[in-house]
């Protein structure tokens, strides 16, 4: 059992989970993950720690809102809570080197993702930017950025209550792309990395691939047990199957079949979506003294 620490929200449907896992805290590397099973009625979702604590034996988590899973988590668990399970640290840490200039891009909650990842980096003698493109009530981690990195940017786009959501998150992508395409045109960067939404992954990718630029992309397919043991986060990359939980999560982009990836994870969103509707609708009822 893995007690919270301290739960809040740090900006719109993104929590702040800090959580004692000495185990984790003890061995992950910037770029792995764990799985956490936060209900014993509940599924295995796949989250990043952003920060730890060797000695206090503490994680970070950011977790942003986006079904029933996270809703749940952000709903019902309280600080002193336990959750049930944290296996990790799984996955490939990021390749730690002397690569020069990088842009490391987070799209979103991505962003707190991209967070170890680039102060690795930086310490490691890198000149690294950093950018975060979201909506304007979801920056996150902007002054931890600052500090850690050599430039962080943040760039954000108003939610328009008249579009619908969809609508909205193709404002956010057409933002990316343009100010993507405005930083490789004034910097020369000798690698771009990338953590988001494979949609914005793909988009970002068509303007790096104009420039030349080497590229790696964290990949998030579904994901159950994180051991390269049920194959549910399968990926082509190099024209070769891959199991994202243990050859990766980072690949190179210009080998990733952008669209097989985009395909597989919009296979359960009907699923997904009535989960989400349905716990909503629970948890509306329950907090109104009903059901
Ligand atoms: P659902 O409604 O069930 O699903 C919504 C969408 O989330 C799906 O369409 C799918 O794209 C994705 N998703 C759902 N289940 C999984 C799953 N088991 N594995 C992967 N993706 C899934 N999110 C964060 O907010 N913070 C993080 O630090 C973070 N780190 C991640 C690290 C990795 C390696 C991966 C693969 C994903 C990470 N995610 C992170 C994404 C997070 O796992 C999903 O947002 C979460 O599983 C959604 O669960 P849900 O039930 O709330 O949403
Ligand atoms: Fe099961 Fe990768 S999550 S094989
Ligand atoms: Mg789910």
């Amino acid at each position: 059992m893995y007690r919270i620490l301290e739960k809040k929200e740090i900006a719109m449907r993104n929590t702040w989970y800090k959580v004692h896992a000495p185990h984790v805290a003890k061995k992950v590397k910037p770029g792995q993950f764990v799985i956490v099973r936060a209900f014993s009625n509940g599924e295995r979702i796949p989250l990043t720690p952003v920060m730890w604590d060797e000695k206090e034996g503490w994680i970070v988590l950011v977790v942003f809102t986006r079904g029933k899973t996270t809703a749940r988590m952000a709903a019902e668990l309280k600080e002193g809570d336990h959750i049930l399970n944290v296996a990790g640290p799984l996955g490939n840490p990021a390749e730690m080197k002397k690569f020069g200039k990088i842009l490391a891009i987070g799209a979103y909650t991505g962003i707190v993702e991209v967070y170890p990842i680039a102060k690795a980096w930086q310490e490691l003698g890198n000149d690294v930017t950093t950018l975060h493109v979201t909506f304007e009530p979801m920056v996150v981690l902007k002054e931890e950025m600052e500090k850690a990195v050599e430039r962080h940017v943040v760039e954000t786009v108003p939610i328009d209550p008249n579009l619908d959501f969809p609508t909205n998150m193709k404002n956010v992508t057409k933002r990316l792309v343009v100010k993507v395409r405005e930083m490789l045109e004034r910097g020369d960067y000798d690698l771009v990395f990338m953590v988001g939404p494979s949609g914005d992954q793909k988009a970002v990718f068509e303007v790096v691939k104009e420039f030349g630029v080497p590229m790696k992309a964290d990949l998030h397919p579904i994901m159950v047990d994180g051991t390269g043991m049920c194959g549910a986060c399968r990926v082509t990359v190099g024209g070769e199957v891959k199991f994202a939980c243990i050859d990766g999560p980072e690949f190179d982009a210009y080998q990733v079949d952008w669209d097989v990836l985009i395909a597989r994870s919009g296979y359960y969103t009907d699923m997904e979506q009535r989960a989400f509707r349905e716990y909503m609708k629970l948890f509306e009822q329950a907090s109104q003294g009903g059901e």
